[in-house]
């Protein structure tokens, strides 16, 4: 009897943690984020905006696709992955910081709708996720509902990534805040530069009223600072929170970006309000 009792929750416990099942190949080792951040950044070129494509806000996207950009067209389905081999090649080393399975879906710059590629991660783990020549675009948190149902989800913290139009062996990065925030992101260079910008501490738990903006699914995160949408009291609040070098709040303020010359960052994301 106790045996059977015994075998029906280990038999939960494990149908509970088998969905999403993931190869175990996952690195578990950590980044040390106090190492990453105790980096001066006078010891590193910081940009206003460096290579990263921007539109003039006046047209009303908030980037477009560089004529020199390698695709002519928008992915019309998503490709999952568990993590991508690492060939040495250009990418991401991504940890999920947080303590629940996240998902993260990638776009390129005016492909709004339709991912072109997203994963999972357990976590505390970590995994390298390829990009492809030539990439313009961001990765952000979100759910398979929301994101994969053909439908722009701007709203949230955005890790902007950008190929150098002119020199193939740079990549560009910030964190940005322009269309809302849903946690922290850190990124750093793995180049050997020291190079890193983002932040890690909770700048949602203390946020006015005010700077409060719902995503479709209902949850509550901070609004965008620039757009249609923006929000002059998120900005305010984020100016104080996070400061205008460490996240791209909008085209007024700081040196947020910085570039890898190996075209390869860490990265660690928070668990977020998704
Ligand atoms: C992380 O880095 C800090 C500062 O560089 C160092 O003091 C600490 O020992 C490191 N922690 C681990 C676990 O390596
Ligand atoms: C450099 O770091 C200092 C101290 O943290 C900060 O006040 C300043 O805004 C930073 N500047 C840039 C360009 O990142």
């Amino acid at each position: 009897m106790r045996t059977s009792i015994l075998y029906t929750i280990a038999g939960l416990l494990a149908a509970a943690t088998a969905l999403p099942t993931a190869p175990t190949a996952s690195s578990t080792a950590q980044p040390n984020l106090s190492a990453i951040k105790s980096v001066k950044n006078s010891t590193f070129h910081t940009y206003k905006q460096g290579g990263l494509v921007r539109a003039p806000l006046i047209s009303g996207g908030l980037k477009t696709r560089s004529s020199l950009a390698a695709r002519t067209s928008c992915a019309t389905s998503s490709q999952f992955t568990w993590g991508d081999n690492d060939h040495g090649g250009p990418g991401l080393v991504i940890t999920n910081g947080g303590n629940a399975w996240d998902g993260y879906y990638m776009y390129e710059n005016s492909c709004d709708s339709v991912p072109f590629k997203y994963f999972w991660l357990a976590p505390g783990s970590t995994q390298f996720i390829s990009l492809p020549a030539g990439f313009q675009g961001r990765v952000s948190r979100g759910t398979d509902a929301m994101n994969l149902a053909g439908q722009p989800q701007l709203l949230g913290t955005w890790l902007e990534l950008s190929f150098d139009p002119y020199n193939v062996n740079e990549l560009w990065g910030d964190i940005s805040l322009i269309r809302g925030c849903d946690g922290g992101m850190l990124m750093w260079a793995l180049d050997g530069s020291g190079s890193w910008k983002g932040f890690t501490q909770d700048v949602l738990a203390n946020a006015p009223v005010g700077a409060w903006a719902e995503k479709p699914d209902g949850t509550w995160v901070l609004a965008p600072g620039e757009g249609p949408t923006t929000d002059a009291e998120t900005t305010q609040y984020l100016l104080g929170a996070v400061g205008a070098d460490n996240a791209f709040l909008n085209d007024a303020y700081g040196d947020p970006v910085i570039s890898s010359q190996n075209r390869r960052y860490g990265v660690w994301m928070d668990g977020g309000r998704i």
